[in-house]
């Protein structure tokens, strides 16, 4: 059984309830999971509000900190097949990827927030009448982060790391479809010196379970959550009984506009990675296709075959590029789409969704849409692009801009001078121009309108994670 990890104890539920833990290849239960709910969310928050309260952490320095932090992502790095392969396990990811990404983006993450806090400058301010006016920042509190099941090992650490760095404790709840690689986490930074109560895992549902009490404790500081914007929504609401800050990156239908001046072989190359990797389960995803229409046909020819050519099937192997969805519902829900698109008049070019009883979905390439496609405009989370033709800039901003999203974006083209006037006009947390996904954790990540509220990333995270406090000397 997976447990939870409460105060510096794996431990079971209370009344040792359980869910399986599910592996979409096999569809094969490999693991029984503890099934946390009202009580175990209290716990945990009552164990890192002990933590924080009474405990060395938020009184450590920042040097402290960030050895014990350092420590971690050593033990995550020498451990990391075991953290690799629980995520393969549970959601299906590719082990090309979570060996080669999602591991290593795990480690750096934590190295990062750990340098980061510690060399970050505060403000100071010479006033006028010779006081000094300075900002110093206090650990937040108590911080639930809540995380989602498509890079578990990676977003755990991508919201627990700036939270622990900055001197906070946390209760980190794991999607249901992707516990195992959270519990590891915990055990290794118990194993690197992290003080009990500091880092707590609680398994469970979200909706009547252990998500949703914990984001109506009235002892949690502050809440972070990546996921659906609906549940974005539930969250925000219950936070707002007890005007708990929250952090919320959310769904995304990232434009890619590719232009006829692009290098086409880079653009058939991006594009296909912005669709298609972690079969296309990616809040940042490439999802509406928008090519020019003096090089649609050169480009979808090239684009089809690509994605026909990608290696599908089990996740295990090292030549498999993608694997199958996390989940049946998930399996189902991404079918249903494939299904509306061809009831929307759209032309199925590659792929659809396997009916041997597999839970994949071949890469999927849709043309012949209108705009108005439930395809086109809602957030499918799975290897289905549709592509639509445009005629000249305005109308690629006009349509890629037409989303209730706004976390990603991306355009190729050869013109520097059109690149940043794209970069401009795109509205989108984040903007890619000839790439995808590559990022420097210093800066903002996060989305605007339906994709989210608040951004993380370097200084961005010392702004949700502490409190700024302001202090004038006089002299
Ligand atoms: P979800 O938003 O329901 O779940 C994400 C996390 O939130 C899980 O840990 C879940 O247990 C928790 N949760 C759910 N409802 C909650 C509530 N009321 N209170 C507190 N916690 C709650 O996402 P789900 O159902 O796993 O996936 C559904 C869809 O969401 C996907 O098909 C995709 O469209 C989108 N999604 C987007 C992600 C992103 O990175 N932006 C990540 C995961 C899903
Ligand atoms: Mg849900």
């Amino acid at each position: 059984v997976i447990g939870h990890v409460i105060g510096g104890d794996e431990r079971p539920s209370a009344d040792g309830a359980t869910f399986p833990d599910v592996d979409p290849w096999t569809q094969a239960t490999h693991d029984e999971v503890a099934l946390g709910g009202d009580h175990e969310a209290a716990l945990a928050v009552d164990a890192a509000r002990r933590a924080f309260d009474d405990g060395p952490w938020p009184r450590m320095s920042r040097t402290e900190r960030g050895a014990v932090l350092h420590r971690w992502a050593d033990l995550v790095e020498a451990h990391a097949d075991e953290v690799a392969l629980a995520d393969v396990h549970d959601v299906g990811k590719v082990i090309t990827d979570a060996c080669g990404t999602d591991v290593p983006r795990s480690v750096s993450n934590i190295r990062f927030f750990a340098d980061h806090a510690r060399l970050a400058a505060d403000e100071r301010f010479a006033m006028d009448g010779g006081h000094h006016a300075y900002t110093s920042h206090d650990p937040a509190g108590v911080v639930v982060a809540i995380a989602p099941w498509n890079f578990p090992a990676m977003q755990a650490t991508w919201k627990v790391a700036p939270a622990l760095a900055w001197g906070n404790t946390v209760v980190l709840k794991p999607a249901e479809d992707s516990p195992t690689s959270a519990t590891l986490l915990a055990r290794l930074a118990l194993e690197a010196g992290l003080p009990a109560g500091v880092l707590n895992v609680v398994h469970g549902f979200g909706p009547d379970g252990a998500g949703a009490a914990l984001t109506r404790s009235p002892d949690v500081d502050r809440i972070t959550f990546t996921g659906e914007s609906s549940t974005g929504r539930a969250i925000m609401a219950e936070a707002a009984r007890t005007l708990t800050p929250v952090s919320l990156e959310l769904g995304g239908k990232g434009a890619n506009v590719v232009f006829a001046d692009c290098d086409l072989d880079e653009a058939v190359r991006w594009s296909v990675k912005a669709i298609f990797s972690n079969a296309g389960q990616v809040c940042l995803s490439g999802s509406r296709l928008l090519v020019e229409r003096s090089c649609l046909d050169e480009f979808v020819e090239r684009f089809v075959a690509a994605a026909g050519a990608l290696a599908v099937g089990d996740p295990r192997l090292p030549v498999t590029e993608v694997g199958p969805l996390a989940s049946r519902q998930h399996f189902d829900k991404v079918r249903r789409y494939v299904q509306v698109a061809t009831d929307d008049g759209g032309e199925v070019l590659t792929g659809g969704a396997r009916t041997d009883g597999s839970w994949v979905v071949d890469p999927t390439v849709v043309v012949g849409l209108e705009p108005s496609s439930a395809v086109w405009r809602e957030e499918i989370f799975g290897p289905v692009v549709a592509v639509v033709a445009f005629d000249g800039e305005d109308e690629a901003v006009a349509l890629a801009n037409d989303t209730p999203y706004g976390l990603s974006a991306m355009c190729f083209t050869e013109d520097l001078r059109r690149g940043h006037r794209l970069a401009a006009r795109l509205r989108a947390g984040n903007v890619w121009v000839n790439c995808f996904y590559v990022r420097d954790l210093r800066t903002p990540f996060g989305g605007r309108g339906d994709s989210g509220i608040g951004r993380e990333g370097g200084l961005h995270s010392r702004e949700f994670f502490t409190d700024a406090k302001s202090i004038v000397m006089q002299p």
